[in-house]
């Protein structure tokens, strides 16, 4: 137990330092502006691009326009920003862009022809979850390594569902920082290795950037539903330099172990966003309305509520425990990753 001095110590220094270590809004204020340049252009200065994007893994395909401004603005034509881009799209007076090094950035906007307002994720990498994915499969583990990693992952929910308990919206959240983090490792890890052999990925790397750029977008989603306490912020940067070696020094010593691991702990968060969705159904998590930034993500309809979100991350999650499996099976059969096709492109 902290005892309540040392609690007002950290409490303290997580107050000075917490804004700098844990914040994650002051990166998005200086870039909103770099969209509203384009908007102060006469529609004689426009050229409109239309591009379809094969996204979603039924085929629906989506269409949008992007604006080219032919002007570039001079540095000193500033605009006020006007907010409407949310949190999530940052926007302070005083702190924008007009350009970046000179070059006019182009206007994306949505199809009924509103300004695109998330600069963290663009229209052609939005997508409809498949929702039709089995979410039951799992893979038996029958060698020692399987049940390690089997045992390992069974291991560590012990002491989430202790401290989480029922608090789905704050586990889901904390546990995407987690859940991010194999995905950017294994695929950093196959491209040094693609550069040191002189030889191509498969398509595997990728593949693993994907799965860390959607379980991120998991966690922005979250983020916008559970605001995290200081002592949560303080446990995630914990939690992440521990994990992020373990699962580093795991991969280089046995992919085919880690990538069974990740298989497991997905197989865990398919269970843990089911039993997210019994409670939203009973009553006790409100099913509040789904953030923006999940419709716009997953093309959801303007009315979704939170229950409809948690259901496509849960879909989500079964395609990276199937991906996952799958890598580990590669391995499990002499293979090497490059050698079998990455299943790429679920977006
Ligand atoms: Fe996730
Ligand atoms: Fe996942």
């Amino acid at each position: 137990m902290m005892s309540r001095g040392a609690t007002t110590v950290v409490r303290s220094v997580m107050g000075q330092m917490g804004p700098r270590l844990f914040s994650t809004a002051a990166g998005n204020a200086s870039i909103t502006g770099v969209m509203r340049a384009n908007a102060g252009l006469i529609g004689s200065e426009k050229a409109v691009v239309t591009w379809w994007i094969t996204s979603s893994p039924i085929g629906a395909r989506h269409a949008s326009t992007m604006t080219l401004g032919e002007k570039v603005q001079q540095p000193d034509q500033k605009e006020e920003a006007t907010g409407s881009g949310g949190a999530a799209a940052g926007g302070q007076k005083g702190k924008e862009v007009v350009s970046y090094w000179g070059v006019q950035p182009p206007k994306v906007t949505k199809e009924d022809g509103s300004e695109w307002k998330w600069h963290c994720f663009r229209p052609w990498e939005t997508y409809q979850a498949d929702l039709s994915i089995d979410l039951k499969k799992h893979h038996t583990p029958t060698t020692f390594l399987d049940k390690l990693a089997y045992w390992t992952v069974k291991s560590l929910r012990f002491p989430t569902d202790v401290f989480f308990q029922k608090r789905y919206g704050c586990r889901a959240m904390m546990l995407e920082t987690v859940a991010a983090v194999p995905g950017m490792v294994g695929g950093m890890l196959l491209h040094c290795k693609s550069l040191r052999r002189f030889e191509p990925s498969g398509g595997w790397i990728k593949a693993l950037l994907e799965e860390a750029e959607n379980e991120r977008m998991h966690l922005m989603t979250f983020m916008e539903v559970s605001k995290p306490r200081w002592y949560e912020r303080a446990l995630v940067f914990t939690v992440q330099g521990v994990f992020f070696n373990a699962y580093f020094l795991a991969y280089l010593a046995s992919p085919k172990l880690a990538h069974r691991i990740v298989g497991y702990l997905e197989e865990e968060a398919i269970h843990s966003y089911t039993e997210f969705l019994k409670e939203l159904d009973k009553g006790t998590i409100e099913n509040v309305k789904a953030p923006a930034i999940a419709i716009d993500y997953w093309r959801l309809p303007a009315d979704s509520t939170l229950r409809d979100v948690v259901m496509v991350v849960r879909a989500d999650e079964a395609h990276h425990r199937d991906v996952n499996h799958f890598a580990s099976d590669i391995h499990y059969q002499g293979l090497e990753l490059k050698d079998s096709p990455a299943p790429i492109g679920y977006h």
